[in-house]
């Protein structure tokens, strides 16, 4: 049985979907506390909190778990820098707490998200996994801390990982069981939606003087059923041997603000209004990653890499969604 940590949460909820169409017995562990009870499609659930380590014995006790995929982690890269301590104790203290528990079972298969903003500001597109990790926030620096503890037990307990640093997940479910859901929403693509339905007035885009062609910030937008399956992917790897690695999770392609602002209108077909402001703090011009090495070591393949599959799955699901 694989536990799902975060399993409750956008991309976890994915991931469940994925193991179970492909024959696994999972276990959802969340304490739902921004995950989606009514996410838990498929599987087993268990409401618990990594920050009590009861919680998880009680699971490694009762499920007859070989593997984890762990993807409970406060994500909202402003309120990391404002709010540090949530962070750390969540994302690394309670990480450990898993780590901990995992080896008192003999459990030594771990699936972890990891994320592009362990490199920081990039000296070099596209992003290798060789390329200097110098984050620039709490929120990158706890997963680069993460990665490396990984490393470290991995060497010292054979526990076997593979990170995946995720550039930006977005798109849903194509049969639209389970989508995007954030309260609040942050993301540039269920935003630009909302505007386009109507649910908000307009779509703010943050800063236009970038060094880029069209002067917004690019992004390597990555369809979270292609992400599930590249997780589904590093499962099978570890399962069957594999070493501890850690390998990028994008498209290898890059779309500005206004080409997915474009996009959406065409996919949609409403009016957009998109409204210029000043820069967001914290935003790199352009992040694309190198996506080789999980093409080559893993043999993942995107299925929905076209930036139009990606906003129409998410268009489909906004709109089962808002009935
Ligand atoms: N953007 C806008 N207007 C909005 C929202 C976003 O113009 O209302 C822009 C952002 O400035 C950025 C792009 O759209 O240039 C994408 O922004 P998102 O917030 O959707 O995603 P980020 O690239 O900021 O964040 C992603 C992941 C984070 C991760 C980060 C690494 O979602 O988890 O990349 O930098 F930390």
């Amino acid at each position: 049985m694989i536990l799902i940590v975060g399993g409750a949460g956008y991309i976890g909820a994915h991931i469940n979907k994925i193991l179970n169409k492909n024959g696994y017995e999972t276990l959802v562990f969340d304490n739902l506390s921004y995950g989606h009870e009514e996410f838990v499609k498929w599987g087993a659930f268990e409401n618990g909190d990594l920050g009590n380590i009861e919680d998880i014995r009680r699971i490694f006790r009762n499920y007859p778990i070989t593997a984890v995929l762990h993807f409970a982690a406060f994500t909202y890269v402003g309120e990391s820098v404002e709010d540090p301590q949530k962070y750390y104790r969540n994302n690394v203290c309670n990480t450990l707490n898993l780590l901990q528990v995992m080896l008192e079972f003999g459990i030594k298969r771990i699936v972890f998200s990891s994320t592009c903003a362990t490199y920081g500001n990039p000296v070099e597109i596209p992003i290798t996994e060789n390329h200097i990790q110098n984050p620039i926030n709490p929120y990158g620096r706890g997963k680069l801390m993460v990665e490396n503890i990984l490393s470290d037990y991995s060497e010292a307990y054979n526990l076997k990982y593979v990170s995946l640093r995720y550039f930006n997940a977005a798109g849903a479910d194509p049969d639209t069981e389970i989508g995007e859901e954030h309260n609040p929403e942050t993301h540039l693509i269920p935003l630009v939606l909302d505007a386009a339905s109507g649910k908000r007035k307009n779509i703010n885009i943050f800063g236009t003087d970038y060094s880029t062609e069209d002067g917004t910030c690019i992004r390597d937008y990555i369809h979270v059923t292609d992400l599930a399956d590249a997780h589904l992917k590093a499962l099978k790897y570890l399962e069957n041997g594999g070493s501890s690695d850690y390998f990028n999770l994008g498209n290898g392609s890059g779309f500005s603000v206004k080409e997915v602002i474009e996009e959406a209108k065409k996919i949609t077909g409403k009016e957009i209004v998109a409204v210029e402001t000043e820069r967001r703090a914290g935003d790199p011009p352009i992040l694309v990653g190198s996506s080789e090495k999980i093409r080559s070591v893993l043999n993942w393949e995107p299925k929905y890499s076209d930036l139009s599959v990606i906003i129409e799955t998410a268009w489909k699901w906004h709109e089962k969604n808002n009935d």
